[in-house]
């Protein structure tokens, strides 16, 4: 693989971010990016949506959430929704992703970044945990929460 590349979501690249795929069985662990792109729009102030470029092509979406005014704590700094395309899995572009959002987290003040996944045999939770994230606990609707340290 050659070198990665964090950018914004834009005009250019919101089709192909749209068209990326997930394995069969991952579905049921990550809403679709249009539903990301929509929850972007709306929230422009918070939402930070990007795509992972590598050799020209999109290869990952990943949409994080920074509010330090947020009510729940939870909301303040959190990775919500990421998704790496079905045949480039296993690459290290997630691990690229996460830390492009702890990067801006750092940059941002933050000292904590949160990920919130359903639980499952198919979802991210040992991507999460290789990633550094310790579960904590879990939401009023079951989801894990995995807090990773940043200072
Ligand atoms: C979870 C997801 C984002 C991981 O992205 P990825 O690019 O495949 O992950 P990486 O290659 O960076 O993996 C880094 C490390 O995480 C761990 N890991 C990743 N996927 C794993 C899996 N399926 N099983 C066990 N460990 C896994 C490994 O330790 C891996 O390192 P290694 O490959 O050297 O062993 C990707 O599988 C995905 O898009 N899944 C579908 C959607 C989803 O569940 N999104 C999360 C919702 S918030």
């Amino acid at each position: 693989m050659t070198e990665m590349r964090i950018a914004p979501l834009t005009a250019d690249n919101v089709v192909a971010a749209n068209a990326l795929t997930l394995k069969p069985g991952q579905e049921a662990f990550v809403a679709p990016v249009s539903h990301s792109i929509a929850e972007a729009y709306v929230n422009q102030e918070t939402m930070w949506p990007r795509v992972v470029e590598a050799d020209g092509n999109i290869v990952a979406f990943i949409m994080a959430t920074f509010n330090e005014e947020a009510a729940d704590e939870l909301y303040r700094a959190t990775i919500l929704r990421m998704n790496v395309d079905a045949t480039q899995q296993r690459r290290g572009i997630g691990r690229f992703a996460v830390d492009a959002v702890v990067d801006e987290a750092v940059n941002r003040g933050f000292d904590q970044v949160v990920a919130v996944w359903e639980d499952g045999d198919l979802g991210p939770g040992k991507f999460f945990t290789a990633m550094g994230f310790e579960i904590v606990g879990e939401t009023q609707y079951g989801e894990v929460i995995g807090i990773r340290k940043i200072s």
